[in-house]
């Protein structure tokens, strides 16, 4: 009898506190209280480009809105130094977990070896952090589709595979130092490559290697620069030799290249096939303009909300969500990504990407 007892006693306790636990739980008050507390870091590279003041703007708006405090921080104008101080502040004032997008993605080694000792998970946001254990987790945009998208779109724009040609075609990538380069100038070389080598598509510069067409910091003027160059040693211009498509792999070094353009001449009417990446005001203005043919549509609301919920997930001991678990090796091994979707735009769909899906007013683009 004692023991039937004992036994309905102990199960009405475990039913009890069951209950207790579930009510818990469920109580959104609470976790967002819990929340609260935590601290999250977040290292962007400029404010100079529009896009990471959006990214730095709806992370801290999402991560906030998810109950976190949050140090948001940008590293004056791609200043590598005061990247790591920032970082190093964060580790100190007792962030719990960092995102970062690196101006330089190997310059990070030494300082986030601080975070590993102090057991904060690191996120590389946008941009693989490179040689470096300390990266738990990668979030990003589909970094060969944009280069594809922009070599496809190039090759459909010429209709290479059914026009005679030769057409000629210059070659503008961004910071060596950015992992994204590899795969935005790779993939989209891994298009236009073959119609190169056949001698569709023809380089008259003579610049095809990534080291030859970078542009450091993705500078709009070293970009203007190198190409006012091109123009003249080659010849280019409105009443010269023919240019017929520029592959800038963002809007920032588009930017650039139009300038040198429009500089020498070139209007909307006799303007060659450009492309770009971001979706930047300027950029999207010079689309409307007839002064930029595309650019590669990159929503930073849903980057934003995959990397609040990795930070959400990590937080409450959980596996984040990721699709990727191949592509990009940070020298240390691979990093679990989860990979958004980059979509094209150009004049016939930005107003349905852009300015219906609330991501710009009309008016930004006036
Ligand atoms: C980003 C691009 C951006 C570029 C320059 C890259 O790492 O992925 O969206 O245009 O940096 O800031």
């Amino acid at each position: 009898m004692k023991k039937i007892l004992a036994m309905l006693l102990s199960a009405t306790l475990i039913f009890s506190l069951a209950a207790c636990g579930g009510a818990k739980t469920e109580e959104p008050a609470e976790s967002a209280d819990s929340a609260e507390a935590v601290k999250i870091g977040v290292s962007m590279p400029t404010q100079s480009l529009q896009r990471w003041n959006q990214d730095g703007t709806n992370m801290k708006a999402s991560l906030e809105e998810a109950g976190y405090t949050v140090d948001l921080q940008y590293a004056g104008d791609n200043d590598i130094p005061t990247q790591v101080s920032q970082l190093e502040n964060m580790i100190s004032g007792g962030c719990k977990v960092l995102v970062v997008a690196a101006i330089d993605g190997s310059s990070l080694t030494e300082v986030l070896k601080g975070a590993k000792e102090a057991g904060i998970p690191v996120i590389a946001y946008d941009r693989l952090i490179m040689n470096s254990d300390a990266v738990s987790y990668y979030a990003t945009f589909d970094n060969y589709k944009v280069g594809t998208l922009q070599g496809t779109y190039i090759k459909d724009a010429l209709d290479l595979d059914n026009q005679a040609g030769p057409f000629n075609i210059e070659l503008v990538t961004g910071a060596p130092d950015d992992n994204n380069v590899n795969f935005f100038f790779g993939g989209a070389m891994d298009v236009l490559n073959p119609y190169i080598e056949s001698g569709k598509l023809v380089v008259k510069s003579g610049q095809t290697e990534k080291a030859q067409v970078a542009t450091p910091n993705w500078s709009t003027e070293e970009s203007q620069k190198r190409f006012e160059n091109i123009i003249t040693s080659v010849g280019y211009g409105p009443s010269g030799e023919k240019l017929d498509a520029v592959l800038c792999s963002n809007d920032s070094t588009a930017i650039g290249v139009t300038n040198a353009l429009v500089g020498a001449g070139y209007t909307a009417e006799n303007f060659p096939v450009i492309t770009g990446q971001d979706c930047d005001k300027p950029a999207v203005k010079n689309m409307i303009a007839g002064l930029q043919s595309m650019s590669v549509f990159k929503d930073t609301r849903t980057l934003a909300s995959k990397v609040v919920a990795m930070v959400d997930a990590i937080v409450k001991g959980s596996e984040p969500e990721i699709n990727d678990t191949e592509t990009y090796d940070n020298g240390t091994g691979i990093i679990p990504s989860y990979l958004c979707d980059p979509v094209f735009a150009n004049i016939d769909n930005y107003k349905e990407l852009l300015i219906d899906s609330g991501y710009y007013a009309e008016a930004d683009l006036k």
